[in-house]
């Protein structure tokens, strides 16, 4: 039976109705929550994910406004800007979009983001506070993994996750959600990596594999184990010359192949994709409730 597959836009879609009331209880309460975006240059993959980003906001009721540096923007200049959002109260999040261009230490602007503030969670503060098992925020794209397991039915509890990727942004903090010692994680986590050897030996062992390696079409249907949950983090432009823009998406696996493989797997697009920007409006509200003592529950 060909694998049942995980809508991330359904999934996003009940989350932002959730939402949408939690916003509209905190308005009720005189307050709005508000998101600061910050680009620098207008390279067109930032620009497009941030009209994104500006939508959702929209959608679900949150104030949002973007602020657009010049590519020649000095690191200072930048560090400016973040400054005066960290004092300004009608903001209770702050995103500098990435990446930023090379003149820039990237580390430096996500240090000066006030990390109450910070809705990516990319803050070394938020970091460690999510590893200890104590977090404020969980970052975007990991946790929109997470809530996709949870709200299918298939909780990581006691599963074994193999993970495929250790990047900073997913690997590595899906892997700080899954372990905890809290219901609805409870995970044996497994991380691979490019030195990783045999991979497909620890792949074929996942209850829940999730590919976040950035490679095209990379997990094939013999890595996986029959029954396996397939989670599909990637999002990699290949040529197509049928389509208008000359590509299309695909993911870190080869969905076609492992659809008959898999228990259940996510589409790319329509997978984690649409996860990513819901749960920054997830960190927004829940940065508001937590900068104004109110609560939108
Ligand atoms: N660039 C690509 N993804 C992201 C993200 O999740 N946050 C930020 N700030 N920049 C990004």
């Amino acid at each position: 039976m060909p694998a049942k597959i995980l809508s991330g836009r359904e999934i996003s879609a009940e989350i932002k109705d959730e939402l949408r009331a939690r916003v509209a209880r905190l308005k009720d309460q005189g307050v709005t929550p508000g998101l600061a975006m910050v680009r620098v240059g207008e390279d067109p993959a930032s620009v497009s994910y941030m009209r994104q980003k500006e939508k959702t906001s929209a959608e679900v009721g949150v104030f949002s406004q973007t602020f657009v540096l010049p590519e020649q923007a000095s690191q200072g200049e930048l560090l400016q800007k973040i400054d005066a959002l960290n004092r300004d109260d009608s903001f209770h999040g702050i995103l500098v979009q990435l990446p930023l261009p090379r003149h820039i230490d990237p580390r430096a602007v996500i240090e000066a983001i006030d990390p109450l503030k910070d809705v990516d969670c990319f803050h070394p503060i938020n970091v460690g506070k999510l590893l200890i098992g104590e977090p404020y925020l969980l970052p975007c794209t990991p946790h929109g993994v997470w809530q996709i397991l949870l709200r299918s039915g298939y909780s990581p509890e006691g599963k074994h996750v193999v993970i495929c990727g250790r990047s900073n942004l997913n690997g590595k903090p899906l892997f700080a959600i899954l372990i905890q010692k809290k219901s609805g994680a409870n995970a044996t986590v497994t991380v691979c990596h490019t030195r990783t050897p045999n991979l497909a030996d620890f792949t074929r062992r996942a209850d829940i594999l999730v590919a976040a390696m950035g490679v095209p079409r990379a997990i094939t249907a013999d890595m996986v184990r029959e029954g396996a949950v397939v989670i599909d983090v990637g999002v990699n432009r290949v040529e197509d010359p049928s389509k208008k823009s000359g590509f299309r998406l695909v993911g870190d696996t080869d969905f076609d192949a492992l659809v008959e493989v898999a228990e259940a797997i996510t589409p790319v697009p329509g997978g984690v994709g649409p996860m990513t920007v819901t749960m920054l409006m997830w960190n927004t509200v829940v940065a508001c409730e937590t900068q104004t003592g109110l609560s939108g529950n």
